[in-house]
């Protein structure tokens, strides 16, 4: 009797179910289609702290190594792009809103992104980018073995390499003066580098930190003052108000050392750096290894080796240096 019973309701189920799907292929069958493969689609959300060129680098090759693994924006995947306009407070919003969407993987574009990702979900995947120090800033407990729900790629770069560079171009300088973000642990790290490495060659370093990109010009004119070079680290704060800071520098005829390719491009004198498009497209593989069912945990973190000399010729000419042929010649130049 029961047995019965259970097979009736069944089979009312069954038939209104049916009624129903007919009714919706004869009445509305495009919405329903659409409907069907617009949940099918995986979500990715891509979350970036400022817009600076380097950023911007990245998540453009991003995306098109994705479309060419196959994961073509609003094709198999949906894409959507954040940027935090420099604000922490924006940054949690975003992050929160993946999370609550329960977005299938989130890209989180340099360390301050990353930190804001990672305080919001031990779940969904982080994939992050171009983070200089990930095990400094907190993100992972190490690169090898990231465990968890968390992996992406490093930017990390070598301030004595830097510095080497530097006192091959303008080789009386003694005083450097480091301009960063308090608040960034990304800078923070490759700071204490460089004041290791000034400790062991007879530099001295002043420092000259920010909170936000509304002082910058103002403490970079001030240490300009003050010292025979600037040093700034791979800092988003500093990187957008690049062009500023060159300003300031050239007028006071000083060069300033980045950390960046990008940084040099918008008027610093020189650097050793990594190339962002080929970071974005390794951002881009670990992601789609993880649309594919890795564990991000399962993923080493990955640092990138490519590195190269950039110089910018009429920051040279600016300030009076002349950058020494040997160096010219490996060099990617900006600039005549
Ligand atoms: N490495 C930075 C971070 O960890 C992000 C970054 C990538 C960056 N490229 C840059 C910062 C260029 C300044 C300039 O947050």
């Amino acid at each position: 009797m029961k047995r019965s019973l259970k097979s009736l309701v069944i089979l009312v189920c069954l038939s209104l179910l049916m009624t129903s799907l007919v009714g919706c292929t004869s009445t509305s069958k495009q919405p329903e289609t659409q409907k069907a493969s617009e949940s099918a689609k995986l979500k990715v959300g891509i979350v970036q702290i400022v817009e600076h060129p380097s950023l911007n680098t990245i998540r453009e090759s991003f995306i098109q190594e994705l479309d060419k693994q196959g994961f073509k924006d609003g094709d198999k995947v949906t894409i959507d792009y954040q940027n935090a306009q420099g604000d922490q407070t924006n940054l949690k919003t975003i992050c929160q809103k993946f999370v609550s969407n329960k977005y299938d993987v989130i890209i989180a574009i340099a360390t301050p992104s990353a930190q804001a990702a990672v305080g919001e979900t031990k779940e969904i995947p982080i994939v992050f980018a171009a983070c200089t120090d990930p095990v400094g800033s907190g993100l992972v407990s190490s690169l090898e073995k990231p465990g968890g729900n968390v992996t992406g790629t490093s930017d990390a770069v070598s301030a004595p390499k830097i510095m080497e560079l530097a006192r091959l171009i303008t080789p009386d300088i003694k005083t450097v003066g480091a301009l960063y973000t308090s608040s960034e642990t990304n800078s923070v790290s490759v700071v204490n580098d460089l004041k290791a490495y000034a400790a062991q060659n007879g530099l001295t370093v002043v420092e000259g930190t920010v909170t936000n990109s509304s002082e910058v010009q103002q403490v970079a004119s001030s240490l300009a003052g003050k010292v025979d070079a600037l040093f700034s680290p791979i800092d988003n704060t500093v990187a957008s108000a690049m062009p500023l800071v060159a300003q300031v520098a050239n007028k006071a005829k000083k060069p300033v050392y980045v950390g960046a390719d990008s940084m040099v491009k918008d008027g610093g004198l020189a650097t050793y750096g990594i190339n962002y498009t080929t970071l974005g497209q390794e951002t881009a593989k670990m992601t789609v290894e993880i649309l594919n069912g890795k564990k991000a945990g399962d993923i080493p973190v990955m640092s990138m080796s490519d590195v190269e000399i950039y110089v910018n010729k009429d920051t040279a000419a600016a300030i009076g240096v002349t950058i020494p042929e040997d160096v010219l010649k490996k060099a990617t130049v900006f600039g005549n």
